[in-house]
């Protein structure tokens, strides 16, 4: 691919990503890496200044009115070649999960990140996916190299298998996300864009906790895999880090 935008990209698995990509032997010529606060990306920001790919975009995503200048930066970057990939990885999760503790708030906030943010976003950045999608031949296969979005999804996000409870606001939030890549990837099918959601697996991250069993590079080196063996046979769908189908 030669260009992709990964939210949350000063820690965790969105920082991963980005490492990783950087490193592969043809990387992306353009990786658009956001952040809510530069000044607190350190690891970001050294990596940019040794690559000439890497372009912070300081943004809280929260700011849907910032949406259309950020669309205008990477717009004159990528020009006519459009955006390929489009990797929705911000999230949040409150702490507190359990009923008793439950605070509207919570439900509403968590919903607007994990939700609201990544729909809002894929709609203003689908001109440059279009783009991206249309330099390709019409009956080119979908795939990750043309033009794609990608949704970080959870396990905890599917109903099938919630055998635990709780974590209303996060499971909430995370099915609804599976619903709306299902919706994009109808939607988007004619313009050739992939559109997945994806389970990084438990991971040792802020979020993920200590006690996770798998470390950033591994989950990130499979998502990388995985994504460069999407097709058409996957847009749509519900997917985990090394490439298996989830139940909704
Ligand atoms: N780790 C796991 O085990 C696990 C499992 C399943 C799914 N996931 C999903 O994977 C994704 C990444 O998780 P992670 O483990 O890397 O979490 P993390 O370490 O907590 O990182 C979350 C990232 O999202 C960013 N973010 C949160 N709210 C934002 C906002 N309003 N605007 C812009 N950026 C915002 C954070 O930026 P700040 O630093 O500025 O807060 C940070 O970069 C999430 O969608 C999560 O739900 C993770």
């Amino acid at each position: 691919m030669r260009s992709i935008l990964i939210t949350g990209c000063n820690r965790g698995l969105g920082l991963g990503l980005l490492k990783h990509l950087m490193k592969v032997p043809q990387p992306p010529q353009h990786i658009f890496a956001t952040c809510r606060d530069v000044n607190k990306a350190r690891e970001l920001t050294a990596l940019a200044q040794e690559s000439k790919n890497v372009h912070i975009i300081e943004i809280d995503l929260v700011h849907i009115d910032k949406y259309k200048e950020i669309v205008q930066t990477v717009s004159e970057k990528v020009g006519e070649a459009g955006l390929n990939v489009l990797f929705n990885n911000a999230g949040i999760s409150p702490k507190f999960a359990r009923l008793g503790f439950l605070k509207p708030d919570q439900l509403t906030s968590t919903y607007f990140v994990n939700v609201v943010v990544p729909i809002v976003l894929t709609k203003a950045f689908l001109p440059l996916l279009k783009a991206a999608s249309k330099n390709f031949d019409e009956k080119s296969k979908m795939s990750i190299n043309r033009s794609a979005v990608i949704n970080m999804s959870s396990l905890l996000g599917s109903i099938t298998e919630n055998s635990q409870g709780g974590q209303y606001a996060y499971r909430c939030s995370k099915a609804a996300l599976n619903a709306a890549t299902k919706s994009m990837s109808i939607d988007l099918k004619e313009d050739g864009i992939l559109v997945a959601c994806l389970h990084p697996g438990w991971v040792r991250t802020d979020m993920g906790g200590s006690n996770a069993p798998m470390d950033v590079d591994t989950s990130v080196s499979n998502i990388l895999r995985t994504l460069g063996s999407l097709t058409e046979e996957h847009t749509g769908c519900f997917i985990q880090h090394d490439g298996s189908s989830l139940p909704w």
